[in-house]
């Protein structure tokens, strides 16, 4: 397992100075571009949350769409989009939230689940955690209950998983 997640982490493309100086971007489309390890990483999902009880996916505008949208397919899990302000058609809840790069709100359709629902949320990266927390918040403003906060990798030193400490959260690959 070790060995596989090595070749997981090379798929990674290391990006300096995106989207501003000082930053190092890590890329995902390398690893996806790849359909091996694109499955790969689905597989390692599907083991972990196949025999969980789950009765929605939430999925983070917008790379989180290509990971939960692809888990909901292979369990036939209903999928949740909770999108950036301004997209989605019908009554929301919003919340305001600081990442990496500025301000923000998300925002979730209020009759998106019905209470007590079980509920994954799904996203690429944790980073400084502030978009998953305001994800988790908007799915217990709906009334969900929340299984776990699930990654595609973990960038260490930005400090989400302190962050989001009152969570469950989980992460494929971590990087410092
Ligand atoms: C990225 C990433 C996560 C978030 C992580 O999304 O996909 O959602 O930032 O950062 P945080 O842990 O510091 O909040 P971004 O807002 O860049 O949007 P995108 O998916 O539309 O590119
Ligand atoms: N890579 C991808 N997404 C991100 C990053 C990163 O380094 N930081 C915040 N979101």
């Amino acid at each position: 397992l070790q060995s596989t997640l090595c070749r997981l982490k090379e798929k990674v493309r290391d990006i300096p100075d995106f989207p501003k100086k000082g930053v190092l971007f890590r890329d995902i489309t390398p690893l996806i571009g790849d359909g091996q390890f694109f499955r790969l990483v689905m597989m390692i999902f599907l083991e972990r949350y196949q025999r969980r009880k789950i009765d929605k996916i939430a999925a983070i505008d917008a790379r989180g769409f290509i990971f939960a949208g692809a888990l909901a397919h292979i369990l036939g899990i209903g999928l949740i989009p909770i999108r950036k302000k301004g997209k989605l058609p019908y009554q929301t809840f919003e919340t305001q939230y600081a990442s990496e790069y500025g301000l923000n709100t998300l925002t979730i359709h209020r009759d998106a689940m019905r209470k007590g629902e079980q509920v994954l949320i799904l996203d690429d990266v944790l980073a400084t955690g502030g978009t998953a927390e305001a994800a988790a918040k908007l799915v217990e403003s709906c009334g969900g209950s929340l299984v776990e906060l699930g990654f595609l990798m973990e960038l260490r030193g930005l400090k989400g998983k302190e962050r989001l400490s009152r969570y469950p959260v989980y992460s494929i690959l971590q990087f410092p």
